[in-house]
């Protein structure tokens, strides 16, 4: 049985990754709408992963007899005005996470929640892996500039990017 606050605080973790899903749906849907069909792959995907991780939530809370809620979410921006713009969102949101999941484990040590704690142990490492991610993403775009032949090739190598590295590691969802 998991106490209030450790329901509560999970339930905004919900939150948080819910609507991690939700706008990198948008960021993918303005990468298709623009011609970059690679971008639009790769996010798609990680849209994909963050309600993964909503999911386990989900089922973590309701196993261990509390109840997992749907939040409503905020629509997210569906305009944006590049590549860069995009990930600087996707590595500040990230950012985000790791703070918030730190604060999580952080809390189950003070209420002595230690198999919250341990569940949580697979976001702390799925949280770097995805903050790395985002840096190397943002030194690639930082070294292709303006170059269109390169936007180009990022476009096409980065569909695969990602694919084998976030989300899947020590997960038993998928
Ligand atoms: Fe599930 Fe990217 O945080």
């Amino acid at each position: 049985m998991i106490s209030s606050k450790i329901e509560e605080a999970l339930n905004r973790q919900i939150d948080l990754e819910g609507y991690a899903s939700m706008y990198y749906l948008a960021m993918a849907s303005w990468c298709e709408a623009n011609g970059l069909g690679g971008i639009a792959q790769f996010l798609y995907h990680h849209s994909d992963e963050e309600r993964e991780h909503m999911l386990k939530l989900f089922h973590y809370i309701n196993d261990r007899g509390g109840h997992a809620i749907v939040p409503a979410f905020s629509a997210p921006q569906k305009d944006f005005k590049g590549i860069q713009e995009i990930f600087e969102i996707v590595l500040s949101h990230e950012v985000k996470v790791s703070n918030e999941i730190n604060a999580l484990v952080d809390l189950c040590l003070q209420e002595k929640d230690y198999t919250t704690h341990n569940f949580l142990q697979w976001y702390v490492t799925e949280q770097i892996e995805e903050e790395s991610l985002a840096r190397t993403i943002l030194d690639k775009l930082a070294l292709i500039g303006e170059d269109k032949g390169g936007m180009y090739l990022f476009d096409r190598d980065i569909a695969t990017m990602g694919i084998n590295t976030g989300g899947g590691k020590g997960s038993h969802s998928h």
